[in-house]
């Protein structure tokens, strides 16, 4: 058997998949989630409450903890882990661990009879990470786009961006200066959870590097400018850099207690968007994907290094070589699920019954769930905007007002990322057929869903097979995301939604 595990350490849980490269299929899926089984944790959606809406940390420990969690239940379920021949992983982007000297000596001693979170946390010299959805940096964005000015957007991809790595690396070292000095490797969660898998300090990949305001995409190599200016002493507390994933070592005694087979080749973990884009089989221009996570994010193969005029747009490195665009809107999933819960209304209705109930367009009634601060585009002041009686309105026009006016501020701000005929969604949101038809009217494009919905856990697993089989990714491409649905646009819907793009700009404008 070829079978390789994909990890995928997302917001609110650490999830897994399995697949079987000699066979083409897709084993099974299996999760944590940190809200329900971790409840010591005190994240029911994955970070640590804190009264300022600008602040999301999270407990690094708390992804240690589901790693060993999950491990356990794959065993336990009969997972044949010793057949397993290699494992990637991704996580959430941009949040980062620090950790002091101890690190690589803790790692290279870990004791499989004890308990993994309380082995490592010794190691930690800043006991939160600051996560994608921290927004409490722009002091510093401010600071370092004044230094650089459009300089920082072409060398690394993104303006200074409150949930990247670097400004808030600046703040902590502003803020701390003693902690900051203890520390002495910054790791993104990513390349934190690759190297206690390993057991040794592991290299980030350029895909999950380049949200860090810090690397150069061009030479692959941290900007020794940026970075300096950023944090003083910043680069010799950066991990090396892999520019595509490759294999990063091999497993840490430590997990074979979960039947593992000792020297289980690990690949270089990445970020959860490059790790989707391969899993949706996204990578080739004319595709675009969009997850419908904790946030909604769209992204897509460049065919050439361009920045988004905008400001708000990024540019990541594509696992599979080159690049990719993204556009990243932060109230995804937890704003549709409390517009449901206050609608008083079950996914079925919110996701198929209430598009049956009403007609496209929603006679221009628009409402956006704002109920966190936003990134596209950015709003500090949270609620929800409407542009019409909210909370009189039935329960089906309250749905499709949320649905299309996401799928509309999508539409305007996805347009540097270039033509697409074909949008692959996926994540839990993908479930939901008002939603699919939704996104095919608004952009007209055909609307496209691959057989699971873990799609950054399927891309890691597929990543694992290319670093150790070196199999090609588009043959794991047609094996592994085969399109299981399509949705074609509805002419008149289309014309509608498109004609009111204008007034729908003005509406984005005064909320
Ligand atoms: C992308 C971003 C989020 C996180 C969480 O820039 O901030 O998509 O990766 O999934």
């Amino acid at each position: 058997m070829s079978l390789f595990l994909g990890f995928d350490s997302s917001t609110q849980g650490l999830k897994a998949v399995l697949i079987d490269t000699a066979n083409g299929t897709l084993l099974s899926g299996h999760s944590v989630n940190y809200g329900r089984d971790l409840p010591e944790y005190g994240s029911p959606q994955g970070v640590l409450e804190n009264p300022d809406p600008l602040i999301r940390h999270a407990n690094p420990l708390m992804w240690l903890a589901a790693l060993d969690l999950l491990l356990g239940k794959m065993k336990e379920s009969g997972v044949c882990m010793g057949d397993v021949s290699g494992i990637g992983g991704c996580a959430q982007q941009h949040g980062s661990v620090y950790l002091n000297g101890r690190f690589t000596s803790i790692l290279a001693t870990l004791d499989p009879e004890a308990n993994l979170a309380r082995q490592i946390a010794p190691a930690l010299s800043r006991s939160t990470s600051p996560v994608w959805m921290d927004g409490s940096t722009s002091t510093e964005c401010f600071w370092l786009n004044s230094k650089f000015g459009t300089h920082l957007q072409d060398v690394t991809g993104s303006p200074a961006t409150e949930r990247f790595t670097g400004p808030q690396i600046r703040k902590f070292a502003a803020e701390g200066p003693q902690a900051y000095e203890e520390t002495s490797r910054i790791h993104l969660i990513s390349s934190f959870l690759c190297s206690v898998l390993t057991g040794n300090d592991a290299c980030v990949d350029s895909g999950d590097g380049a949200g860090m305001n810090l690397l150069d995409l061009n030479s692959l190599n941290w900007d020794a400018g940026i970075t300096e200016a950023t944090a003083p002493g910043l680069t010799g507390k950066l991990p090396r850099i892999a520019a595509h994933p490759r294999i990063e070592g091999t497993l840490a005694p430590y997990f074979e207690k979960y039947g593992f087979r000792p020297g289980t080749p690990i690949a270089t973990w990445t970020g959860d968007n490059p790790a989707s884009i391969i899993g949706t089989g996204a990578c080739m221009i004319g595709t675009a994907a969009l997850s419908l996570g904790t946030s909604d994010t769209f992204f897509a193969a460049m065919d050439s290094y361009h920045v988004n005029p905008e400001h708000y747009g990024h540019v990541f490195g594509l696992p599979s070589g080159g690049y990719l665009s993204l556009t990243c809107f932060r109230n995804g999933s937890l704003a549709r699920d409390r517009v449901r819960t206050e609608a008083g209304v079950d996914w079925d209705f919110f996701g198929n019954t209430a598009f049956a109930l009403t007609p496209a367009g929603n006679d221009r009634c628009w409402a956006l769930p704002w109920y966190e601060p936003e990134i596209t585009p950015i709003v500090g002041t949270s609620g929800l905007r409407a542009n019409f009686d909210f909370a009189g309105a039935t329960p089906q026009t309250r749905v499709r007002a949320v649905v299309e006016a996401q799928a509309m501020n999508m539409r305007l701000h996805t347009r540097w990322m270039g033509a697409f005929t074909t949008l692959r969604v996926t994540g839990g949101g993908s479930r939901s057929e008002g939603i699919l038809q939704t996104l095919a009217d608004v952009f007209n494009a055909t609307v496209e869903t691959i057989s699971t919905t873990d799609s950054a856990a399927l891309g890691s697993a597929m990543i694992a097979a290319h670093a150790v089989e070196g199999i090609p990714y588009n043959s794991l491409t047609s094996t592994f995301c085969v399109p299981a649905r399509a949705i074609r646009p509805r002419q008149n819907a289309v014309n509608l939604h498109s004609a009111d793009l204008t007034a729908f700009r003005k509406f984005l404008l005064f909320t």
